[in-house]
């Protein structure tokens, strides 16, 4: 009996849990555990009456004993269940919080421009990314040996689609459409075959505008830039325009904005004072034409706004790769305070 109590205080030192517990109870006091079989198995006729007598409270001992410690250990193992299980479920923990998600800059661009030239009665309209030779360069007046395609190089799919290198394959799909007058936007995703560096990229966005009605003229093309560009910046901007060649547009342009940061004395990002930035002209009668559009009843201007560039400058993002890294932590930044 000394023996099975050391064994017993020793069991109840290694046994944590509630389960270990319950399984010494088992095994000491169950029906077929040590103690329980050590009364059943001891052969009381060999014994004196008065060894019996020490036998029987010797046993009674052992019992009360092994009950007691093991209640006390499974009383134990309960409290230090419960407090773990309390632990898990701490009220006063500082909480979770909440990842809000941001859009991306030139999201935020691109939903400015779209309210902005609704205001403005412009309709937005989406085009395909994966486009016909024909809407990209042909009836845009680029014809298969035209340099200006080399300078457009891109992907072209197997079933002789090409991804599209400009918005201005919309002009042609929306006049064929819509027919004249029409005032329209076409913000989206350009493909082009580019090395990437800071200010390159394979991929990259723009906003291409097309108005066509009677008698348009530069001084409209020109009304409409500035009040755009002017929204844009929120402050009155000065522009400007050098002769640009596009093959369907006559004449064409290069709209110059005013630079903000130094007002137009110079400075080391925009060099002489002009910072270039839409390209534009009057459609060409051709594309016109093209469009099913009789040139001698309707003119119109088309422009393209860089509005990848236009972000990078509304945002001061210096390095292009940044836009479509996917790192959250670039993203974040242009999160709106709420
Ligand atoms: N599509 C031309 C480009 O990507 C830009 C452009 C648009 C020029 C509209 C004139 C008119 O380079």
């Amino acid at each position: 009996m000394q023996d099975i109590k050391q064994q017993l205080i020793g069991d109840l030192k290694s046994a944590t849990t509630a389960e270990q517990v319950e399984q010494l109870r088992v095994n000491y006091l169950g029906r077929k555990g040590i103690i329980t079989t050590l009364a059943k198995n001891t052969d009381f006729s060999k014994f004196s009456p008065e060894e019996k007598k020490e036998f029987g409270q010797k046993l009674n001992e052992l019992k009360n004993f092994a009950t007691e410690q093991i209640g006390a250990a499974v009383e134990q193992s309960r409290s230090l269940g419960e407090k773990s299980s309390k632990r898990e479920i701490d009220l006063t923990a500082p909480g979770a919080g909440h990842r809000l998600g941001s859009l991306h800059p030139i999201t935020m661009t691109q939903m400015e421009l779209e309210d902005i030239f609704q205001g403005m009665g412009f309709s937005v309209l989406y085009g395909p990314e994966v486009e016909s030779e024909y809407f990209c360069f042909e009836a845009l007046n680029i014809p298969p040996d035209h340099p200006a395609r080399d300078m457009q190089d891109t992907f072209w799919l197997k079933n002789h689609l090409i991804l599209r290198t400009h918005t201005s394959a919309n002009q042609v799909r929306t006049l064929k459409r819509f027919g004249a007058p029409v005032r329209a936007i076409f913000p989206g995703r350009c493909f082009r075959y580019e090395a990437v560096d800071p200010s390159h990229e394979n991929t990259f966005y723009q906003c291409e505008g097309l108005m066509v009605d009677k008698n348009i003229s530069v001084a409209n093309l020109i009304a409409v830039m500035k009040t755009i560009l002017s929204e844009v910046f929120r402050k009155e901007v000065k522009v400007r325009l050098r002769p640009g060649f596009f093959p369907f547009v006559e004449p064409g342009f290069e709209l110059d904005l005013q630079c903000l940061l130094c007002g137009g004395k110079g400075c080391p990002t925009c060099g002489d004072g002009w910072i270039e930035l839409i390209p534009c002209g009057l459609v060409h009668p051709e594309v016109l034409r093209h469009g099913g559009i009789d040139p001698h009843e309707y003119s119109g201007f088309a422009f393209g706004i860089g509005l990848t560039r236009l972000a990078m400058m509304k945002y001061g993002i210096h390095d292009i790769r940044h836009l479509n890294s996917g790192d959250l932590r670039f993203n974040e930044q242009f999160a709106p305070m709420l």
